[in-house]
């Protein structure tokens, strides 16, 4: 069974181990190759001891997990961000991205009105993916054009005309 549950600072070193699987098997030739090392699990035990992040456990055994924020470049406080969602790579295609994902926009919607994410271009494995899941891809791009945004709108910031 698939469950999702808040993540904890002990969930670090499976989450960096998986994090670093993930990139090496879903990036490829994309990006450099991710390197698991003491410091990346203390950096990822300390993000998730943070709060705003998921695990997704299936029958007790930890699959993926999620993490939200703030819009970090573009430096925006009132603009949410799906930070980073990884599956740990036996697990891809059966959902557990999807069920993650839902889980981040729902926290998204409940604390911001509109949120961006950043993926890589040419990179249809995580495009698709966020296009499926109701995200839809805009034009402003990172670095140089390697890196895509979408974003999503949870309601209007202008204040409604009030009626009589
Ligand atoms: C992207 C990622 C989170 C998707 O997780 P997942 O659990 O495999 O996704 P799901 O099984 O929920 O897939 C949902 C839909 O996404 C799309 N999708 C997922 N993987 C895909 C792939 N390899 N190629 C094309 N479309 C894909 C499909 O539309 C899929 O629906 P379908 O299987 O019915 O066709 C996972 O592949 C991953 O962790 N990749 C490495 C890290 C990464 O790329 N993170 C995001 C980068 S910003």
């Amino acid at each position: 069974m698939l469950t999702i549950r808040p993540a904890v600072r002990d969930d670090g070193p499976e989450v960096a181990r998986m994090y670093v699987d993930a990139w090496n098997a879903g990036f490829g030739d994309l990006m450099p190759t991710a390197v698991l090392d003491d410091g990346r699990v203390a950096r990822w035990s300390e993000t998730l001891a943070g709060g705003n992040w998921w695990v997704a456990e299936l029958d007790g055994t930890i699959a993926g997990f999620v993490g939200i924020g703030p819009s970090r470049d573009p430096i925006d406080p009132e603009l949410g961000e799906l930070d980073t969602i990884t599956v740990d790579v036996p697990y891809w295609r059966q959902g557990v991205g999807t069920a993650l994902i839902h889980k981040a926009t729902e926290e998204l919607s409940a604390q911001y009105d509109e949120a961006i994410l950043w993926t890589l271009a040419n990179y249809p494995q995580a495009q698709n993916f966020y296009t499926k899941n109701g995200w839809t891809l805009t034009t402003t791009t990172r670095d140089h054009g390697h890196q895509v945004s979408y974003r999503r709108t949870f309601r209007s910031s202008t204040p409604r005309a009030h009626t009589r």
